[in-house]
């Protein structure tokens, strides 16, 4: 690998909107990486909030040491409405111009890619994303950073819901986070071994779930557990119940909600895996004169995808694990 003969010297980096476990091991990654070629790395704090109240500091690859099996983020993260305004983005421009930072490496979610592609075309600074978010819902990348761990937590609590479930003989309600999309809720409720799986990309009427919960006692199974995404079109855990409870009273459903459980804890191997790969790959992907993309991984290749790709197109749930999922639940 060469060294550095471009003419970038200072580079910073952030994390931005929800944190996700990894983002520590990206962080990691960039910073060794952007020292491997020789640049001046700069941490900003609490994202673009950090940014525009000028919160900029001197990263050395010490000061990234023991952090890669750390949940959450060390440069702390924030949701900025603040940066969405001229005035805001004018003030972090001026805060980097005031460190000469050279390039960026954004680490976060559709949001923090929005917020980077305005900046630049407001004030050309070069950036490079890191798809940070437990929601997986990015296009143009297999994974995001926290997914893995994230439902992985979400799984392991569903395992202890079972225990006591199937004790009583319960319907439990579990809701996951994910916000509008439903990848968590698929693949917890596949791990799971859930009865049923309600996500927006799929909504099932409770007339449809009831039938599937009597096919389900019919076979003596009698309890069950359900996944519901947080953006449910029918509603979230809580109305589900109750909606059931009122209109079959032989049911007592429980409800569940996982919630910001997902977001902490260590990092899984693969999340700290791909962040790794990301984090390098962003540093040289800016050493290559790239900007205005984001790092993904396609089939275990790192790839650069276009903002605009990654913002603006959806990206599909596989309606073959949807089937699958139905199939092994009867
Ligand atoms: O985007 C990550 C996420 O955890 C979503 O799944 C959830 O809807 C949202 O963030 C919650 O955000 P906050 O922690 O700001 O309430």
């Amino acid at each position: 690998m060469d060294k550095n003969t471009n003419k970038i010297k200072r580079l910073a980096v952030f994390s931005s909107g929800g944190d996700a476990p990894g983002m520590n091991a990206a962080i990691r990654a960039v910073v060794r990486t952007a020292s491997y070629y020789d640049l001046l790395v700069y941490g900003i704090y609490r994202g673009y909030e950090g940014m525009i109240d000028g919160e900029i500091v001197r990263l050395q690859k010490g000061d990234v040491g023991n952090i890669i099996h750390r949940g959450g983020t060390i440069l702390k993260t924030a949701r900025s409405e603040r940066f969405k305004t001229k005035e805001g983005r004018k003030l972090a421009y001026e805060a980097l111009m005031a460190n000469d930072i050279d390039v960026m490496v954004a680490i976060g979610g559709d949001g923090t890619f929005t917020g980077a592609k305005i900046f630049h075309e407001e004030y050309g600074i070069p950036v490079i994303g890191i798809p940070g978010t437990i929601d997986n819902d990015l296009y143009g990348t297999d994974y995001t950073i926290g997914f893995d761990t994230a439902v992985n937590t979400a799984i392991e609590a569903v395992d202890r819901i079972r225990d006591t479930a199937d004790s009583h003989n319960r319907l439990f309600f579990v809701e996951v986070m994910g916000r509008d999309t439903g990848y968590i809720a698929l693949n917890t409720g596949i791990g799971s071994g859930a009865g049923a799986i309600l996500i927006p990309e799929s909504t099932i009427d409770v007339e449809t779930l009831i039938k599937h919960l009597e096919n389900t006692a019919r076979r003596q199974k009698l309890f069950s557990l359900i996944i519901v995404a947080e953006g449910n079109e029918n509603g979230n855990a809580q109305k589900l119940a109750t909606e059931i409870k009122s209109r079959f009273p032989e049911y007592d459903p429980k409800v569940t909600i996982i919630g910001h459980l997902q977001r902490g804890g260590a990092p899984s191997a693969l999340d700290r895996l791909i962040s790794s790969r990301m984090g390098f790959k962003a540093v040289q992907a800016l050493m290559d004169g790239e900007t205005n993309k984001m790092v993904g991984i396609q089939n275990n290749h790192m790839v650069l995808v276009p903002f605009d790709d990654a913002i603006s197109k959806s990206k599909e749930i596989d309606q073959e694990l949807l089937k699958m999922a139905e199939i092994l639940s009867l």
